[in-house]
């Protein structure tokens, strides 16, 4: 049985469709990963499984509880570390756990040893005992995830959690994730990290402008691309911009200017390959450097949405 069930979920707001029948389910010790661009709605559709906001037509249950007719049992069944934060900046880290454990109703004793434990595996124990005010946005970030985890809750919503985060929390929060999964937790993500839906998700919808364009595993997302990729790293847009006059432009599946990148897909034999990068050597243009790989989530993405996660700084091109 599924731990967490979206049936035809819809929400608007006014003339903006945020969400539109979304269906997805998850059972006990899975991980799906909602994926899409900025304004997808894929923390809209957080917020209708966990009470937040109201849901239009459809309906979402939590360990069988209906969403809308059982607000207050599925809010004990869930921990939920929204995009933005849901910490008393007046209370230390330490404080602050021990409210979301009295929320529900965890036992004195066992909130203490609780709270020592997540404080410990979350690496907190240097800024535990100051206030969330003083706290780095990574430092602030950690804290909010942590506060979803006190009780141990079988379904687990993860808005962005490892945003702002540094690669060593990160990797931590990768593993703490993977671990609560392996416990039994139903898990619904959302990351704008490709590589972590990749690493994480055992089911990765992607969403664009409120609608599932794609899913299935993230093996299953990759194989659907045919085509191998040739990224081809130009030293600057005027090498960049020759290079997009003489390839055909119908070849091209994506042109990053700032990383003088040039994308194309070709059939996975060298031929293809050996033309595109001759008719650029024959015009004299300077490249960097040239790989043919297979694809990755990230062309998914692109193909599919026509767009990139916006985290351009993050973004790998492997
Ligand atoms: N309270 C609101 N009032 C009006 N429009 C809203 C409201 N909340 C969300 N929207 C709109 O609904 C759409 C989906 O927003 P949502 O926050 O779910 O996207 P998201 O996928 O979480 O994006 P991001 O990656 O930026 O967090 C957007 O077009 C947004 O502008
Ligand atoms: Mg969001």
């Amino acid at each position: 049985m599924s731990v967490i069930q979206a049936d035809s979920l819809c929400k608007s707001y006014g003339d903006t469709v945020a969400v539109e029948d979304l269906s997805f389910a998850v059972e006990a010790g899975k991980i799906i990963g909602l994926l899409g661009p900025n304004g997808a709605g894929k923390t809209t559709t957080i917020n209708m499984l966990t009470t937040l906001i109201s849901i239009d037509s459809g309906a979402g249950t939590v360990a069988g509880f209906d969403v809308a007719s059982s607000p207050h049992a599925v809010r004990q069944l869930i921990g939920l570390a929204g995009q933005n934060a849901a910490v008393d900046e007046k209370l230390t880290a330490r404080e602050n756990l021990e409210l979301f454990g009295r929320f529900y109703k965890i036992p004195k004793d066992t909130l203490k040893r609780r709270i020592e434990d997540l404080v410990e595996t979350f690496r907190m124990g240097d800024y535990a005992d100051r206030t969330a005010e003083t706290y780095s946005g990574g430092q602030r970030r950690r804290l909010d995830v942590v506060a979803a985890l006190v009780a141990n809750p079988p379904a687990l919503f993860l808005d962005e959690p490892t945003t702002g985060l540094d690669p060593r929390s990160r990797a931590d929060m990768w593993d703490a994730i993977t671990d609560l999964a392996a416990g039994g937790t139903a898990i619904v993500l959302t990351t704008q990290y490709l590589e972590e839906a990749d690493r994480l998700a055992d089911e990765i919808l992607l969403i664009d402008q409120g609608i599932a364009v794609a899913r299935g595993t993230p093996e299953e997302l990759k194989r659907g691309l045919e085509n191998d990729v040739l990224d081809v790293h130009f030293p600057d847009e005027r090498e960049l911009d020759k290079a997009v006059a003489v390839i055909d432009d119908e070849l091209i599946s994506s042109i990053d200017r700032d990383a003088g990148l040039i994308r194309i897909p070709v059939k996975s034999n060298a031929r293809s390959s050996l033309s595109i990068l001759r008719s650029i050597d024959d015009a004299d243009i300077e490249l960097v450097d040239y790989q043919l790989r297979r694809p990755t989530l990230d062309d998914v993405f692109l193909e599919l949405t026509g767009d990139g996660p916006s985290a351009p700084a993050e973004r790998s091109t492997q």
